[in-house]
């Protein structure tokens, strides 16, 4: 056998007919090894891409000027907050700068001057554009993190809004509910929505100033602890239904409920050292373009995939124009042999070696059979896992409407071996050719030249 990373080290991507392939290198147990995936665009700091909105309006402050205490300083209240003096401004766009020589700049909100009438504040950031988190979300807080706050999220641009997870020091108290930890979260409940109260206790303002939305310990029910492998987290992603959805986002808010208190009660003679303020709201997060894209770029005054397969729309989420044959499906995370960038096609042509689609007229199917430069590539990229007889199973509901419910078809696949040429006759016509699903279909999963005669299209 040929040792298959000096086939790989040099295409990355590689390009497998219609469909970009990425690896990465995989190093859980003893041997380290490829894995490989479909392309999908980098993920990106995506706090310089959203716009941004404070709510209520005047909740910044500095108009008028006031001055202010902290909680490691409560009696010496000499520190301002003046809209109109740079030095002395603290606008929202400081939660998104870069901060310089380890020089925190923030937003900060008004004093808690109208005790008892809540202190509240909405921080709204909108993408215009669902992206797919790939990293904890880390708002980091000068002066103490808030003892009540919700971290929402949209997924239609704003229109509506669902909890995301719920903050406080006391989560009964404040929301009526069980405080629970990320770890402590299963492959059955990974996203549920729940109240931390990890992120919200009194250690010193200047101890612990990040609260989080752990994305990483989630990624981790799925991938092992170091996230090794990533790939089960896609297939589960693929798999179970909701999971993909949960990560993906256009416009995430932040609702401010309560300010740090330092540890103990409200303190009405000392009112001007509660408030908000925030340096850094970091969202790391990939476009979603549905796997149909390798990368995204900010055009026009939002994010947009650049879209393969003949797709288009802002997340690559439909064919374009004329290219209707198949209906359109997202890309699956594993590329041929065991899964398909179901590009969308144009009549008369076949693209896609395990496409499901029917085509009924016989002219077309003939020319079907003759392998196409891609599978030649199929063969030469990819690497057989160890396991015999890969099988692809194609459980999503084909695109017919004769196929009866829960017929799950087992169609089977090139066993791509190394050294030997690809042989026509090893193509499994049936699959390529796509012949009605309908009619009773007994592939066996190790070589196309076993099928019968019997689901032949004649
Ligand atoms: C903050 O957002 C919530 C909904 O997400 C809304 O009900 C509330 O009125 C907003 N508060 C302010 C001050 O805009
Ligand atoms: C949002 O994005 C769409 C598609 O790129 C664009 O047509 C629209 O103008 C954008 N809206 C805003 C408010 O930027
Ligand atoms: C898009 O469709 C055209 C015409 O059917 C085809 O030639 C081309 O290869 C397709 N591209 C991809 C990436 O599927």
């Amino acid at each position: 056998m040929l040792p298959l990373a000096a086939f790989l080290v040099h295409c990355f991507p590689l390009a497998l007919g219609h469909y970009d392939i990425c690896k990465s290198w995989v190093t859980s147990g003893d041997s380290p090894s490829w894995e490989y995936h479909a392309c999908q665009p980098k993920p990106m700091f995506m706090k310089g891409y959203a716009m941004v909105k404070v709510e209520p309006p005047g909740i910044t402050c500095g108009d008028p000027a006031e001055y202010f205490c902290t909680h490691e300083n409560p009696y010496l209240c000499s520190d301002e907050c003046d809209a109109a003096n740079r030095d002395l401004a603290h606008p929202p766009r400081l939660m998104f700068d870069k901060e310089e020589d380890g020089l925190a700049t923030y937003w900060q909100s008004v004093t808690w001057k109208r005790y008892p009438e809540p202190l509240i504040a909405n921080i709204t950031l909108s993408w215009n554009k669902s992206i797919e988190l790939t990293d904890d979300i880390v708002v980091t807080f000068e002066y103490g993190r808030p003892t009540m706050m919700v971290l929402e999220k949209s997924l239609d641009h704003g229109k509506t809004w669902h909890p995301y997870q719920f903050y406080a020091d006391d989560c009964m108290e404040a929301f009526g509910m069980m405080s629970n930890k990320i770890r402590e979260l299963t492959t059955d409940n990974a996203k549920r929505v729940q109240c931390t109260e990890e992120y919200s206790r009194w250690a010193g303002s200047k101890k612990e100033k990040n609260v989080r939305f752990d994305v990483r310990e989630r990624f981790a029910i799925f991938a092992g602890p170091d996230l090794r492998k990533m790939e089960n987290l896609y297939m589960a992603m693929e798999r179970v239904k909701g999971l993909k959805e949960f990560f993906t986002l256009t416009d995430l808010r932040i609702r401010l409920l309560r300010p740090a208190l330092g540890g103990t009660y409200v303190q009405r003679d000392n009112l001007k050292k509660y408030f908000y303020a925030i340096s850094n709201i970091e969202v790391i997060a990939r476009c979603k373009c549905n796997l149909h894209a390798s990368s995204c770029n900010f055009r026009d005054g939002s994010l947009q995939c650049e879209c393969e397969h003949n797709t288009t729309g802002q997340d690559c989420g439909r064919c374009k124009k004329n290219f209707h044959t198949k209906f359109w499906r997202a890309g699956s995370y594993n590329p041929a042999p065991r899964g398909s960038p179901n590009s969308c096609t144009q009549a008369g042509t076949i693209l896609d070696i395990v496409s499901p689609t029917p085509k009924p007229e016989s002219t077309t199917l003939r020319k079907a059979h003759m392998p196409d430069s891609s599978a030649y590539h199929h063969e030469k990229y990819i690497s057989t896992p160890t396991k015999a007889n890969p099988i692809l199973r194609i459980s999503d509901p084909p695109p017919m409407k004769e196929v009866k419910e829960n017929t799950a078809i087992q169609v089977s696949t090139i066993p791509p071996v190394l050294e030997t040429k690809l042989q026509h006759r090893e193509i499994p016509e049936k699959i390529r050719a796509a012949p009605p699903i309908h009619k009773e279909l007994t592939l066996t999963p190790s070589s196309g030249r076993k099928h019968s005669k019997k689901g032949t299209y004649e």
